[in-house]
């Protein structure tokens, strides 16, 4: 018998158990013996696990720390085991103790030499296996989860600190077992300055008072990664009467007008795939430093302020993070190999909704457009990194195994099994998946399994499992999958070739209807570089360069670079120093780094955008720049 097929079995024997089982969603820790080591934390959670965290943190916005301690509940399961072993990253440990009895007693702990990437482990050793231990610490100014904005940097010219912790950031703010294998519940206690609000991926109420003492809880068990907090002067406005936005005062109009489609947007995704279960939904808009277009801290997205345009045509991003509700936050990938289970079921139920509330057209243009970006990204990327189901990243950033692969990939192979089996069939199971694996984390292994044994099983003759194998182990796109079509970008497309064939003006387009997306559609199909003419030409008729919407911008500008079209450069300076969202700056970085000239323009636009941007995009942006001037990736990159 095969390892895969025995696996298969064990699995399957396993799921059976489980299913006999009522789900009680708040206090069992489901242990599932089948989730395999995560090498990208230290904890052992065979050993034991944390249940539940009570945080006691004051915000030192002028030192950029935060200070105080950390208790924790634990569940042990090895009788044998006596040490407790936390992930940690530039984390001054100040003492640890241990509940004895009725007594808290001072425990001997040892932090490990530092590894670059995963950080230290805290190892706590202890006689008896105590059932809560309590650590007194203090975070470090570069603390890699955090961002500690000067008054500057925001709208309201007042400090300001977020955390970001997916993948591994958690570990660099609080002691924990930063892996997506467990979950935990928290309490917390923020004190802040007065003139300061605090929230957190819990239980934020909108009529708090601002008073910097601050009180969260979130009953639900939640992975390390979603643990969320920010800091500074943020005000609420209602979308519906579960929710909202947080915004600097002088962008929250905007802000919840933007969004004013999410409560439709929740209902939409609660008619598919059950009800939404963390209360309420709100979100909260960051400066722009923020590093990525939105995460999903349970309960309060965080967003990126380039989304909001004026005319709602970007907010496929909350659909996006709303869906992580369902995809990830409730069923989560238990290691980083399989986040497609998080990224690609997400990218799925957001285009579902943003099908729902705007229609067909829209919803196509994004695959067409994501599709299009899947497969320039992939020509660079080693065979290895376009499956599906990656091999463990042992010894790798997941920062830096993040592609588009989990994402479109992933999306597209949910919706190949939708048009094979139809979405009377199709809906359902996917509602399924979500109830059966509520508040756990999974893997793909057990996504294989149940596919097999609750889709394809039942309904035979439509998929093979030859074609699932196909998608989910082995790289490119399958000769299985239907590329997305787009009767708009048909047109975009036509209207393109007349005028690169010299036959019709820019200034005579009939583009006045066009949607954000039908001119991102025309700026991706452009050839590699324009003459100065026609840039000029372009320029004049729709003013690309100094664009106030940062998606074209994210096309825009590394054209110019391809192209020599240097009137760009004062606009895309402030472009790249205004903003620290990665996906929208990297490719401009990237394309400067390929020329000396360029490259040393790109240094210096660096140097005055570093003290804005997340050390995230630091490090992303530094590592582009940096000497020698780096080769388009290769197939044959050896992973790390
Ligand atoms: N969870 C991700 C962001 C993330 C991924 C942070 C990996 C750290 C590591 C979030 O839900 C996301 O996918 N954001 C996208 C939104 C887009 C696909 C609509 C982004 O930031 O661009
Ligand atoms: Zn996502």
């Amino acid at each position: 018998m095969n390892k895969l097929l025995l696996a298969g079995l064990l699995l399957a024997a396993l799921a059976g158990c489980k299913a006999e089982r009522e789900p009680d969603t708040k206090t069992t820790n489901v242990i599932d013996a089948t989730v395999a080591a995560d090498p990208n934390s230290f904890a052992q959670p065979d050993k034991v696990r944390i249940e539940h965290i009570n945080l006691d943190l004051k915000v030192d916005m002028a030192a950029k720390v935060l200070r105080g301690s950390a208790e924790y509940r634990l569940q042990w399961l090895d009788d044998k085991a006596n040490e407790l072993v936390l992930d940690t990253r530039g984390i001054d440990i100040r003492s640890v103790q241990g509940l004895d009895g009725k007594k808290w007693r001072d425990l001997p702990f040892k932090l490990d030499a530092e590894d670059a990437i995963y950080g230290s482990a805290l190892r706590i050793r202890m006689k008896q296996q105590l059932p809560q231990v309590r650590i007194n610490y203090a975070t470090r100014p570069e603390a890699s989860g955090l961002q500690w904005l000067a008054p500057e940097m925001t709208a309201s010219k007042q400090p300001f600190m977020f955390s970001q912790s997916q993948a591994i950031h958690a570990r660099s703010w609080v002691p924990l077992q930063d892996t997506p294998g467990v979950r935990f519940t928290y309490d917390a206690r923020i004190r802040t300055d007065k003139s300061l609000m605090a929230l957190m991926s819990a239980d934020n109420d909108p009529a708090a008072k601002r008073d910097g003492d601050y009180r969260f809880s979130m009953p639900q068990k939640i992975p390390s990664y979603l643990l969320a907090i920010a800091v500074g002067d943020v005000v609420f406005k209602p979308i519906s009467s579960r929710a909202g936005v947080w915004a600097e005062p002088s962008v929250v109009d905007a802000a919840a007008d933007e969004f004013s489609d999410t409560e439709k947007m929740i209902q939409v995704a609660e008619n598919l795939y059950g009800p939404y279960q963390w209360g309420r939904y709100d979100m909260l808009v960051l400066p722009a430093s923020f590093p990525f277009g939105g995460m999903e801290n349970p309960r309060l997205s965080f967003m990126t302020p380039t989304v909001i345009v004026g005319d709602k045509s970007l907010t496929s991003l909350v659909a996006h993070e709303l869906a992580h509700s369902w995809s990830g936050n409730l069923v989560t990938n238990s290691s980083w190999k399989d986040m497609w289970l998080n990224e690609g079921f997400t990218s799925y139920v957001e285009n579902r909704i943003v099908e729902a509330v705007y229609g067909k057209d829209l919803a196509t243009m994004e695959d067409v457009i994501n599709q299009f970006g899947l497969a320039e990204e992939m020509q660079g990327l080693a065979p290895a990194d376009q499956l599906l189901a990656l091999a463990p990243l042992v010894g790798r950033d997941p920062d830096e195994a993040l592609t588009g692969v989990p994402y479109v990939k992933g999306q597209w192979f949910l919706k190949f099994l939708e048009e094979r089996f139809g979405r009377e069939i199709f809906d359902p199971f996917l509602k399924h998946w979500f109830t059966t694996h509520a508040f756990t984390s999974t893997h793909s292994a057990e996504f294989e399994r149940f596919l097999e044994v609750e889709l394809l099983a039942k309904h035979p003759g439509k998929v093979s499992i030859g074609e699932v194998r196909e998608w989910l182990h082995e790289p490119g796109i399958p000769s299985s999958a239907t590329p997305a079509q787009s009767k708009r970008f048909e047109a975009v497309d036509a209207i393109q070739a007349k005028w690169l064939a010299g036959k019709l003006p820019a200034a005579e387009f009939e583009s006045k209807a066009w949607s954000t997306q039908e001119w991102l559609r025309f700026l991706e199909k452009m050839p590699a570089t324009l003459s100065p003419e026609q840039m000029a030409e372009l320029d004049t008729a729709f003013a690309f360069t100094g664009t106030a919407n940062a998606e074209i911008a994210q096309r825009w500008y590394p054209l110019t670079v391809r192209s020599g079209y240097l009137q760009a450069r004062p606009s895309m300076e402030a472009f790249l120093t205004s903003i620290g969202r990665r996906k929208l700056i990297m490719p401009t970085y990237e394309e400067l780094a390929k020329t000396p000239q360029g490259r040393e323009f790109g240094l210096q636009v660096f140097e005055k955008a570093r003290p804005g941007y997340h050390p995230i995009t630091v490090g992303s942006v530094g590592k582009a720049l940096a000497e020698p001037v780096p080769e388009p990736a290769t197939a044959e990159e050896p992973a790390k």
